[in-house]
């Protein structure tokens, strides 16, 4: 028997994937933990949770599976991307890792675009200076903690500090790199350009490699903490976004992924490099090789449902919550909920977009406020799906959507019904760590290449058609996209009176 493993580096947890070559999954481990917020807009993590969690992961699902290690052929690694992990010249850990959902480096983004110009930048990376990106922090621990950067000697991504603890090798792959804002994403590969104009040295960033290359082996340290077999491959894998792509299948172009997690994404693979000229949209490498990818990223999609159940309606379970929802009519009687709760980044690029319910009267009940954020969320990914079929791509062919929030029935309905698009489903729901697991079997030459993995192993289970409420959505979704502009000079004066 022949076995693979995925490992998904997220935010709050570590998820330990065994695959059979055959794309069934035996078993998943998913040690939890959580990170600090230090200060307002920060958010960081000590690298070694992502480790203890991996060797925790690992050993709890070869025990559950009593899979032999001997007969896993490969690991894939996926992770959160754009954090930043420091490392001095013995490969220790310098500083907490600053997260992709960290805001600090405002400052250091305009620093970034006088240096390179915006339109060059653009040109290069594919990206506008985001907050949450790599580069932008590197230039913050510059500015800010001079004793830790006197000492950086390399620099790497969260899920590529657990391949460092476990093969002993520096290495990324490229999805995950086009997402620091150094790297060249035509050119699939650092851009001395952007490193020289930031003054960031190029031997501190390790080399790139495809999704499904090799990049080292399981050391004989790492065999001992994780039970797995020294030797064992360890393949380039991916970032999360390029990762779930694989993992639902959504590799061809034409063919776009649609997530609802805590963030929300919709995912447009592409046969070129396709820049957005504004830097609306990421364009990053995917984990297929030779493939491209286009991306809106919302930060609070089911993250928003969770907030509101948590603090609105705390103590009510989901079905319990949703169930009512349903004989609220579209458009929740003129009830708006903008989902900026954490900041936006696709189409609103600000840190300090808030959220906020519009048109609230004394006829509006707990469910037209649950409808509403489901709405909001839904207006907020159309957003993104409207700007990727702007750019001018060919023919979408088919929207896959996945995610913890796609297992309603009604939001997924919702969200059909404000794209006005047919959406499907598909038989894999692991995600991320599936996709790379998915990889680490393309590397081993079970399947000649991602696209036969894909094909092998991902089928599509269910389809909704847009109903009659696309009408009527039709018709509320321009007041949608009225309310940021509107509120922006509010969202920011409130955002510093929390600082
Ligand atoms: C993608 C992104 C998130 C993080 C967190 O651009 O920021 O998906 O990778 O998982």
């Amino acid at each position: 028997m022949t076995y693979f493993l995925g490992i998904d580096a997220s935010t709050t947890a570590t998820k330990a994937l065994l695959m059979h070559a055959g794309g069934e999954v035996l078993g998943v481990a998913s040690p939890e933990y959580t990170y600090e917020t230090p200060q307002p807009l920060w958010t960081e993590q000590r690298p070694d949770l992502w480790w203890q969690a991996t060797v925790a992961g690992i050993r709890q699902v070869l025990t559950r599976t009593q899979v032999d290690p001997a007969d896993v052929q490969g690991v894939g690694l996926t992770g959160q991307m754009h954090g930043l992990v420091l490392l001095d010249a013995e490969g220790e850990v310098l500083r907490p890792a600053i997260l992709w959902n960290d805001q600090r480096t405002g400052a250091q983004c305009d620093e970034i675009r006088r240096r390179l110009g915006k339109e060059r930048l653009i040109q290069l990376t594919g990206n506008d200076a985001l907050t949450g990106f790599t580069a932008p922090k590197i230039l913050w621990v510059r500015e800010h903690e001079p004793e830790v950067y006197a000492q950086a000697a390399h620099i790497l991504l969260p899920k590529d500090y657990v391949r460092y603890r476990l093969t002993g090798q520096f290495a990324t792959d490229k999805a995950g790199a086009a997402g620091t804002l150094l790297f060249d994403v035509k050119a699939r590969d650092w851009s001395p350009e952007v490193l020289d104009a930031l003054d960031i040295p190029a031997h501190w960033l390790p080399p790139t490699h495809e999704g499904p290359q090799v990049t080292g082996h399981i050391s004989v340290e790492a065999a001992e903490a994780t039970g797995l077999k020294a030797g064992t491959p360890v393949v380039g894998g991916g970032g999360d976004q390029a990762a779930q792509a694989v993992g639902v299948g959504a590799v061809e172009p034409g063919i776009v992924a649609l997530t609802l997690g805590t963030s929300g994404v919709v995912f447009a693979s592409t046969g070129q490099p396709f820049i957005e000229p504004q830097g609306r949209l990421h364009a990053f490498c995917h984990a297929v090789p030779g493939r491209w990818h286009l991306m809106g990223v919302m930060l609070s999609a089911a993250g928003s449902l969770r907030w509101y159940r948590d603090t609105l309606a705390a103590g009510v379970d989901f079905d319990a919550l949703l169930t009512p929802v349903a004989d609220v009519p579209p458009g929740s009687e003129g009830l708006l909920f903008l989902p900026y709760l954490t900041g936006e980044r696709t189409p609103h690029p600000d840190p300090l977009a808030r959220g906020a319910f519009v048109g609230l009267t004394v006829r509006h009940t707990q469910a037209h406020l649950t409808r509403a954020v489901l709405e909001g969320v839904a207006f907020g990914l159309r957003d993104s799906f409207e700007l990727i079929k702007s750019v001018g791509l060919a023919e979408i062919r088919q929207v896959r959507i996945s995610g913890g929030g796609a297992r309603s029935a009604l939001w997924r309905q919702i969200l059909a019904d404000v794209l006005d698009v047919e959406l499907v489903t598909v038989n894999t729901a692991e995600g991320a760590a599936y996709g790379v697991a998915l990889l680490a079997a393309t590397g081993a030459d079970i399947y000649p290449d991602v696209d036969s993995a894909c094909a092998a192993t991902i089928r599509l289970t269910g389809s909704i058609p847009p109903g009659p409420a696309s009408v009527a959505y039709g018709e509320v979704y321009p007041l949608y996209r009225d309310l940021y502009p509107a509120l922006r000079p509010s969202f920011n004066a409130v955002a510093r009176v929390a600082m």
